[in-house]
């Protein structure tokens, strides 16, 4: 299956984790070798609810037994689309109220950016430094990461950059602006929270100017933050909000959510602005409403802070320098990168999932399931100390 995997199956890195799976249950997934892993990355923040939730997997069989695709987005009313997105609206402030369900994280990011041009009939787009939105032209034009797009261009135009959390940046948000996009808390960068009403200074900005704030929340959305969204730690409500990930615990998915006002744009002049096929496929908008009921009906979000708690506490040692991030989205620190990396490869030889980031790589991802135990936390932070006790003392030994 390997060799299959290598010759078949196109690959992102020479160097692929190359784990086996069999199955996945709960915070584990389960390989051919045997190993049971103890998953600390949830799919990258997608498995929010852990692996097949009973509720998410039951709302998907019965939405099978009814009908599956049967017209492209936008034609036909599907009810788990419509109450899908009902339901999402409920929760979201005003002017959040409208949704567009696509297929993908990068293709939402996309479509926002459309929306936003469309909306101001402006062009300029300005995205922060060390940004990642995805990988189709939209969202990797926005990327300031010049060895990942210089073999790509020509990108898509009139994209400029920010430093994240810095207000002398402001005068470049001008009338030329369409939006300023950012996520809510960088991920790729090393889970960078914003700081000192940074969000609601860049949203008065847009104000000021006319333009829009978009912010990406494919990764905090859902929970991870310990709220529905992250944006609602920061007291700012963006003009486009951008979901994916862990939406539909674990189908392929993605969203922009706007005011009707806006989003009813992309039907008009020109008509069919924006289309899909399969956006708002009943079978993965039936996971996306089992997996907000659930989160809605349990505490599996209010939990994530005591979590976050249990983390903190656990992971002290002094190779750590920081723990950044928020809620279930935390990534430690440390000295190198090396010690970074011997941390992810080891900790898979010892049935634990970690991985990296995009461009800090002196740091590891931690993004669990939110359905972990404290058990399973305390079992994980465990792994992580010893490797770093070895490793410490390999070097002292050196
Ligand atoms: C913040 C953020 N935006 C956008 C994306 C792209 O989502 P997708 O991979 O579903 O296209 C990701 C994926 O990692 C992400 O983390």
């Amino acid at each position: 299956m390997k060799s299959d995997f290598l010759d078949f199956q196109a690959q992102t890195t020479p160097h692929p984790l190359g784990v086996e799976v069999v199955s996945a249950e709960g915070s584990y997934i389960y390989a051919k070798d045997g190993t049971q892993y103890l998953d600390f990355v949830a799919g990258v923040s997608a498995c929010g609810l852990g692996h097949r939730h009973p509720k998410v997997i039951e709302a998907i069989k019965n939405q099978l037994d009814q009908y599956m695709h049967v017209m492209v987005y936008g034609e036909y009313i599907q009810s788990p689309a419509v109450e899908f997105t009902k339901l999402l609206a409920e929760q979201l402030p005003e002017p959040l109220s409208q949704t567009y369900l696509v297929n993908s994280g990068t293709e939402a990011i996309d479509g926002a950016m459309k929306l936003a041009r469309r909306a101001t009939g402006r062009s300029q787009i300005i995205a922060a430094k060390k940004c990642y939105h995805g990988n189709s032209y939209g969202a990797l034009s926005l990327m300031d990461y010049e060895e990942r797009v210089a073999p790509f261009r020509p990108l898509v135009g009139d994209i400029t950059h920010l430093q994240f959390n810095t207000e002398t940046c402001f005068d470049i948000i001008t009338e030329q602006t369409a939006a300023v996009i950012l996520e809510t808390i960088q991920g790729g960068a090393g889970f960078i929270l914003p700081q000192n009403d940074y969000l609601k200074k860049v949203k008065q900005r847009c104000e000021e100017v006319g333009a829009l704030l978009i912010l990406d929340e494919i990764q905090p959305g859902f929970g991870r933050t310990g709220k529905l969204f992250g944006f609602q730690h920061f007291d700012v409500v963006p003009d486009i909000l951008v979901l994916g990930k862990a939406m539909a615990s674990g189908l392929p998915v993605g969203a922009f959510t706007a005011s009707k006002a806006l989003m009813g744009l992309l039907s008009d002049s020109p008509k069919l602005g924006h289309i899909t096929t399969f956006g708002g496929n009943p079978v993965i908008a039936s996971a996306c409403k089992a997996t907000l009921e659930v989160l809605l009906s349990t505490t599996i979000i209010q939990d994530v802070d005591h979590k976050e708690k249990l983390f903190r506490e656990l992971l002290q040692h002094d190779l750590i320098e920081e723990v950044r991030g928020k809620g279930l989205m935390l990534a430690p620190l440390f000295k190198s990168d090396e010690i970074a990396n011997y941390l992810v490869l080891e900790a898979k030889n010892r049935g634990l999932i970690l991985f990296w980031l995009l461009y800090e790589t002196k740091a590891v991802r931690i993004s669990p399931p939110l359905t972990i135990s404290e058990e399973e936390i305390t079992k994980g932070c465990g792994i992580i100390i010893d490797i770093l006790n070895e490793y410490s003392k390999h070097k002292k030994a050196e």
